[in-house]
């Protein structure tokens, strides 16, 4: 069920609970409309991540926590083994919405252990910690973010313009961004950094969302078509290329937005540092390269409509994946919420994960 809002609510709010529905602000209807949804069940939970409703890795992480809350609420599992599995499809369901931000797989575990860990209680608590969890997850979302910022804040100096892709600030999080975070926090500290916004085809995260979110929070965006960036580099428009990730491998290969790729290459030729702000949450230590990255393929549609209308030949082959995979080569750094990383990756962030471990 969902039932639309028309509230403005500033500053943005991309993820909360109202106490009986989780309650996103629509991302594919911005920035024409602000228009907030309240979600009541797992299947429109399932379908505002696939349909990119709720988007960015770190929201889609919250919104599938609060996912395995909406799909459990109304268990009436009488022991652990019942609700386990019950659970258990819940994650499997929503572990299919989409299969590249590994944020989404980290979240659904998450809650899984915390079910794990408490299965000597009753479900009726389980299921009260799991809302717990979705909430904190807010909370921890907000701090790393802030983390990434400060941190990030360090490499941007007053008057440099940086360009970013896709859309990495807060609609992509629970509100302060990672690629735009220290964006946001060198602007906190008076600096005044402008940012050039790639548009993002095909589905215009960046002409979309990053130019209303900069601009809602007052710092000055100018955007460019995705064909434009080589040409701002060379005319040194831009000093620096911040842009998020949706999973980053052991070795530092980073899965972001299809693009990025490009973007990076062209840092490298300008000798522009190209720096990836990387939540811990999104670095899956599991895998040792990017190959091994799942790319989500979406629908043909997206790159032949545009505008509200048709604007390729019906019938035309079409291929559209979602992601690309920028080696750890091009990597200047890794901005996480503890410090930044800087190369040889793979090795430092085995030493920072070893470090966590050891605490
Ligand atoms: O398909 P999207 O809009 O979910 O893709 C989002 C991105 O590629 C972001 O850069 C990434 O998730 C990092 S968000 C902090």
């Amino acid at each position: 069920m969902l039932s639309y809002l028309e509230i403005q609510l500033m500053p943005v709010e991309t993820i909360a609970w109202t106490g009986e529905a989780v309650r996103i602000i629509d991302q594919t209807v911005l920035p024409c409309q602000v228009r907030y949804l309240e979600i009541t069940d797992l299947k429109t939970l399932w379908e505002a991540i696939k349909t990119l409703r709720v988007r960015g890795a770190p929201a889609i992480g919250i919104a599938a926590a609060f996912g395995c809350y909406l799909g459990i609420r109304d268990s009436k599992a009488q022991d652990f083994e019942t609700f386990r599995a019950e659970l258990a499809g819940v994650c499997e369901y929503l572990g299919s919405a989409r299969p590249t931000a590994v944020n989404l797989f980290w979240a659904l575990r998450r809650i899984q252990d915390l079910a794990e860990r408490m299965r000597d209680h009753p479900v009726e608590m389980i299921k009260h910690e799991i809302l717990d969890e979705a909430l904190n997850m807010i909370e921890e979302d907000h701090r790393v973010c802030r983390s990434i910022g400060r941190f990030g804040a360090e490499l941007l100096h007053d008057g440099m313009s940086i360009l970013t892709h896709c859309n990495a600030g807060g609609l992509a999080t629970a509100g302060y961004g990672t690629a735009l975070a220290p964006v946001f926090f060198a602007g906190e500290q008076g600096k005044h950094i402008h940012v050039y916004a790639g548009e993002t085809r095909p589905l215009l995260q960046g002409a979309r969302l990053t130019t209303w979110e900069c601009r809602e929070a007052g710092i000055p965006v100018t955007l460019i078509s995705d064909n434009m960036a080589a040409t701002v580099m060379a005319q040194g428009k831009v000093q620096a290329v911040f842009v998020g990730t949706d999973r980053t491998a052991a070795n530092g290969d980073v899965a972001n937005k299809v693009g990025t790729l490009g973007l990076a290459i062209l840092a490298r030729e300008f000798h522009i540092p190209f720096y990836v702000a990387a939540p811990l949450s999104s670095i899956d230590m599991a895998i040792e390269s990017g190959a091994e990255i799942p790319i989500e393929q979406r629908n043909p549609d997206e790159v032949t409509h545009s505008f509200g209308r048709r604007i390729a030949p019906e019938g035309i082959n079409v291929y559209n994946p979602a992601f690309d995979v920028t080696p750890h080569r091009y990597v200047t750094a890794l901005i996480t919420e503890r410090g930044i990383v800087g190369p040889p990756l793979g090795e430092n962030l085995q030493k920072l994960f070893a470090q966590i471990k050891a605490k």
